[in-house]
């Protein structure tokens, strides 16, 4: 039997979602022309592509780099996570609140991880990415002409992978494409070299790169298919694939260009976070540079294939980094993972086979096609093969960016990083990045590679290496890593979203009280620990609370380490607790006998002479000739309550009879004097019309409270829900 695209597992969850173009390049248009996003302009956007602006309401509420008010002349954003706080970072916005926090001019937020950890602590003045210790200069300039734009960090000399010797420009890089697009190298024979270099997804999951490409290319064969390069990397401690950007753009987009080559792509984006801009901009300047000599376009090197290059700029929010929350993000919805399988080489963007890699690993492919696979191999320490880059940071000496041998030993890698800062021992670390456990200084002698980090109890993850020095609070620091977790968890599942939560407050707890975890506080912590790992969705909640864990076995104040045997000692103490139940478990019958059809959250009651702009819920018999009904809740477009999903959670809204409108159409129903509006009957019957032609039933609601005082809309009541 053939499965068709549309029949994959899976795809039934994503019904009802909304088709056509991503909104989000023109949400990111409107915020970079006005600083933020106007209603007015918000109200066109959705009139100009015919979608309703509950859509649009839901995407704005879901990024956080979308604002909806007007921003204050300086934005003002410093970084509280794990390397910055490491580096007095809850001294420095201490200090930094006390200067600025009642200052009109500026507007002060603490954020996630900036990927800016190598000057940390670090801060943005209008996005300009700067250590604390400049903010003060840039506030001062962004009060007046500006801070102008930021350039990326770039090193002077070239980095010991790197093929192509140092002064070539385009015509002299991009040599396997070249070969591939001329018919010297086959698709079989990249993927073939792949598989012997040993090579493994360097975003987190270590997935074997030569295999993922032989997938996807074997996957759906003449189908339109993509590729993306995963450039989201927002882990606190994390910042090697922005240095890798701003250094080797060409071998990024070699490896970037040859996976849609050897899959069949003719489509490829590069994902980037909104806080590199810097990296952005060498980006497109690169990809400016192969379109003018021809090597992408509609005939790449003359080879009659068509390879496009393009860039697609977050709208904020590690969980993006997950390649199907990024996926939902770039189909324009809301970023949440999707439930895998299907994996996105079967059943990606827009439900095309997509090949996605990270950053580095796409980098790394060129390489090992210029030197080969045997060369490859040989550059690792032992059984580890080739170069891993590694960002440093927290309690270094040199915090940054090191292209070190793969299995180089974590000791060696801080000795490169010039040591522990001020000569102090280490406390602990953790070897890659937040999601992995901590090791404790017994455990320095050991390489960094996936499978030496994966029997120690941790992992090479996102390869961030975080010292910590003796002394420094474990509890406080791993407790830091899980606000970050808790933060940014999308909110999908209940485990990551509550566990985190629960998880938090009560270390925040036991934090601020001065005391240390008791038996029955380790007990829930282990429980909610298990939980998120086996029930969240995505990777997120499974790792969130095991740093934490990793710590329990010292002592408050750090000094001794976690050693993998303790590890396995706490997650043994999980496996041997009773009573630890997460959520109540009902049967099928019991869970329906409990369901209610969607409830009335907010039905407003309004004079008819205010009746202005909105849908009435009930019949009406005027007394009075009454203008159109334009409006609804969301914006003027009818809509149904189960279609709110986002919308619904901020509004206070409940949309209970369906409206005539047409996608992206106001109504335009007006009562004659002593005119009978029979809502009910003729909503019903366009609703059975709608159904038909769209697959979606549009609805109604009432207006909100906010937008009734505008529309003169004295007399406005909330009924309780019911
Ligand atoms: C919460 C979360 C965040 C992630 N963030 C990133 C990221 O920023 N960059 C990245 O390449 N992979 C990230 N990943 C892993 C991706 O889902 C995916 O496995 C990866 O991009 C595949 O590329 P690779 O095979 O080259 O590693 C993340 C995963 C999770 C669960
Ligand atoms: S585990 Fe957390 S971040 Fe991942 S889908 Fe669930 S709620 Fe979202
Ligand atoms: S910039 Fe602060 S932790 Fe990365």
């Amino acid at each position: 039997m053939t499965i068709s695209p549309e029949r994959v597992a899976g795809v039934e969850a994503r019904a009802g979602k909304f088709p056509g173009p991503s909104l989000i390049p023109a949400l990111n248009a409107i915020q970079a022309r006005l600083g933020w996003l106007p209603r007015e302009e918000l109200e066109e956007l959705a009139r100009e592509v015919r979608r309703p602006r509950y859509e649009i309401e839901g995407l704005i509420s879901f990024y956080p780099h979308f604002r909806t008010t007007p921003p204050k002349k300086v934005q003002l954003s410093v970084c509280h996570d794990l390397s910055c706080w490491l580096r007095s970072g809850d001294d420095r916005i201490a200090e930094i609140k006390a200067k600025y926090g009642q200052d009109t001019d500026v507007e002060l937020v603490e954020v996630s991880c900036l990927g800016r950890c190598d000057v940390a602590p670090a801060a943005a003045v209008n996005e300009h990415p700067t250590p604390v210790s400049e903010v003060d200069n840039l506030v001062t300039s962004a009060r007046g002409e500006g801070v102008g734009h930021a350039s990326a960090s770039r090193r002077a000399e070239p980095w010991p992978n790197d093929p192509y010797p140092a002064g070539y420009g385009v015509a002299e890089r991009y040599k396997s494409l070249r070969a591939f697009l001329a018919g010297e190298i086959s698709a079989e024979s990249i993927v073939a070299t792949l598989k012997d270099s040993g090579l493994r997804g360097m975003g987190g999951a270590g997935f074997p790169t030569g295999q993922k490409w032989g997938l996807v290319a074997a996957a759906q064969p003449g189908t339109v298919k993509y590729a993306i390069c995963n450039a989201d990397e927002s882990e606190p401690g994390t910042f090697k694939d922005r240095q890798i950007l701003a250094d080797q753009p060409h071998l990024v987009l070699e490896g970037l260009l040859l996976g849609m080559a050897v899959v069949g792509a003719e489509e490829g984006w590069v994902f980037i976070r909104h806080e590199y801009g810097p990296e952005e901009h060498v980006l497109r300047e690169e990809i400016a540079a192969l379109r003018e000599a021809g090597v992408i376009g509609a005939d790449a090197c003359g080879s009659g294939k068509r390879l496009q290059l393009d860039i697609f700029v977050s709208p904020g929010g590690y969980i993006l980094g997950e390649e199907t929350a990024l996926l939902e993000c770039m189909e324009g919805h809301r970023g949440e993972p999707r439930n895998k399988p299907p994996f996105p080489g079967n059943y990606g963007l827009h439900g095309r086979p997509t090949l996605i890699n990270s950053v580095e690993t796409f980098a790394d492919v060129p390489v090992i096609l210029q030197r080969g696979a045997e060369w490859w191999a040989e550059q690792g320490v032992g059984e580890s093969v080739g170069w891993k880059f590694f960002a440093v940071s927290g309690h270094v000496q040199n915090p940054g960016v090191y292209c070190v041998p793969m299995g180089t030993t974590v000791r060696e890698l801080i000795d490169t990083a010039g040591g522990v800062l001020d000569g102090a021992e280490v406390g602990a670390v953790q070897p890659g990045g937040a999601s992995s456990n901590f090791i404790g200084p017994d455990q320095l002698d050991l390489q960094l590679d996936f499978g030496t980090l994966a029997k120690a109890g941790t992992m090479l993850g996102s390869g961030a290496l975080v010292v910590l020095a003796e002394g420094t609070d474990l509890l406080a620091a791993s407790t830091n890593v899980l606000r970050f977790f808790r933060n940014e968890s999308c909110g999908k599942c209940v485990p990551c979203r509550v566990g985190s939560t629960k998880a938090h407050t009560l270390l925040r707890g036991v934090l601020d009280s001065g005391s240390t975890l008791d038996e029955a506080q380790r007990g829930k912590i282990l429980q909610l620990e298990e939980a998120m790992r086996k029930t969240s969705i995505c990777g997120l909640g499974q790792v969130a609370l095991g740093p934490v864990v990793s710590v329990l076995g010292l002592d408050k104040g750090g000094g001794s380490g976690t050693s993998a045997a303790q590890a396995g000692r706490i997650e043994g103490t999980a496996r041997t607790l009773s009573g630890r139940e997460f959520f109540t478990t009902r049967t099928v019958a019991e869970a329906l006998a409990g369901f209610r059809p969607a409830h009335r959250t907010g039905v407003e009651e309004v004079a008819l002479s205010a009746a202005l702009h909105r849908v009435p819920a009930a019949d009406i018999l005027s007394p009075q000739a009454l203008p159109g009904f334009a409006k609804s809740t969301v914006d003027g477009f009818a809509v149904r309550a189960a279609d709110t999903y986002g919308a619904s959670e901020g509004l206070p809204s409940y949309l209970d009879l369906i409206g005539s409108v047409r996608m992206g159409e106001a109504p335009t129903v007006s009562v004659k004097p002593g005119g009978l509006r029979r809502d009910a009957d003729r909503w019903r019957g366009s609703r059975r019309r709608r159904r038909g032609r769209h697959g979606r039933v549009h609805g109604r609601d009432h207006a909100r409270n906010d937008r009734g005082d505008k529309a003169g809309g004295a007399g406005w009541r909330h009924r309780p829900c019911r």
